[in-house]
């Protein structure tokens, strides 16, 4: 449970890595900074992806590598952020970040925004006339929903605060103005005693936390919204159906209302932060038997196996970075790697594979 003061730190940061990829080069972490009147601060002109790289026997491991990288370039299109990088040059950036942090298990954050040309400064709404930047940092993070949430479970609220509508901000590009609609649902919670929030979409149903999926167990049956309550497609939520189909549990997109988690035999998160979380309470209402259920326990484990590496996953989901080929980088910096092939590349809006009836 969290403090009502809102102020209890709920991430462990061990170690970031010191290098920063920015454009094509490797620079240094205390190198990447930008100017205060760069478009990005005043307008939130920017889209960014969260990936994790786990630690498995055959090292760094990327879960989604090529999912994630599709999904930036997505929502790069979307707000009509015309820039150079191709899919092979951001997943070859990505794993050579990895290699020269040194780490065996990170996050990674790119991200692309509007920045400042200070030669022929522009500070109106209009981004046009701003230059593009991208980075790639990484970072080891813990458990985001604290230590004890994968196993316990977390205890969280509705919120009084809807999604996003679709034609105002779309939620299934990941930009960084979507997240001032999800600090508001965040604080809210926190400030109220819980770990997270769930919002509502505009007509009332349930659509997802503040930076997560959700699905509900109702007797043997798995249900999630489908993406016209307004989520974020996570590459999560799209592993969790794929295990579930593989598992032969039955998975459904559903339309679900407010009322329906308070029946519901299980619930849990899904994100790449908050990996899979299992949901005890919703508004101090007990969830099943008020903690973490047993068809949420059996998709966790395979989750977990399939992330470390030790069980198949339904498609090619990891990218050992060790394995990846990588050229040689020179004096100046970036030279784009060949990054094996071994992620599924079927495409994002596939994503809604569950079945419907
Ligand atoms: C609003 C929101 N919904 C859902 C998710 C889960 O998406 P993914 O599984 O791709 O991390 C996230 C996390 O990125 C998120 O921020």
């Amino acid at each position: 449970m969290y403090s009502k003061d809102g102020n209890m730190k709920d991430v462990k940061t061990p170690r970031i890595c010191d290098v920063v990829w920015h454009n094509g080069e490797f620079i240094n972490w205390n190198d990447a900074r930008v100017h205060v009147m760069s478009h990005v601060l005043h307008y939130g002109s920017s889209i960014f992806e969260g990936i994790r790289c786990y630690s498995t026997t055959e090292g760094p491991a990327v879960f989604r590598l090529r999912e994630h990288m599709q999904r930036f370039l997505n929502s790069a299109k979307i707000y009509r952020m015309d820039h150079p990088w191709t899919l092979d040059d951001l997943c070859s950036a990505t794993v050579d970040l990895i290699r020269r942090s040194g780490m065996d298990q990170c996050y990674i954050r790119p991200i692309l925004f509007r920045s400042l040309d200070e030669a022929h400064p522009a500070f109106g709404v209009n981004p046009f006339p701003n230059p593009l930047a991208c980075y790639i940092g990484a970072w080891d993070w813990g458990k985001y929903l604290g230590d004890e949430a994968i196993e316990q479970g977390v205890d969280v609220c509705v919120s009084t605060w809807n999604r996003l509508t679709p034609n105002s901000m779309p939620a299934m590009a990941k930009s960084g103005a979507n997240y001032m609609n999800s600090q508001l649902i965040k604080m809210e919670a926190l400030l109220n005693g819980f770990a997270e929030g769930i919002a509502l979409d505009d007509r009332g149903y349930v659509s997802e936390g503040s930076g997560e999926n959700i699905f509900l167990v109702t007797g043997d049956v798995v249900l999630t919204p489908p993406l016209s309550s307004s989520i974020l497609p996570g590459i999560t939520r799209d592993s969790v159906i794929q295990i579930c189909q593989e598992l032969g549990i039955t998975v459904k997109e559903r339309t679900i209302q407010r009322a329906a988690l308070y029946v519901a035999d299980e619930l849990f998160f899904s994100g790449t932060a908050a990996e899979i979380t299992p949901i005890r309470s919703v508004d101090r209402i007990a969830v099943g038997q008020g903690g973490r259920g047993s068809i949420t326990e059996k998709i966790q484990k395979v989750f977990f196996e399939i992330t470390k590496g030790e069980r198949p996953a339904p498609g090619k989901w990891l990218t050992y970075v060790n394995e990846t080929k990588s050229a040689p980088t020179d004096h100046n910096g970036y030279t784009p790697a060949k990054v094996r092939d071994d992620s599924d590349t079927t495409p994002i809006l596939s994503f809604q594979t569950a079945a419907k009836d």
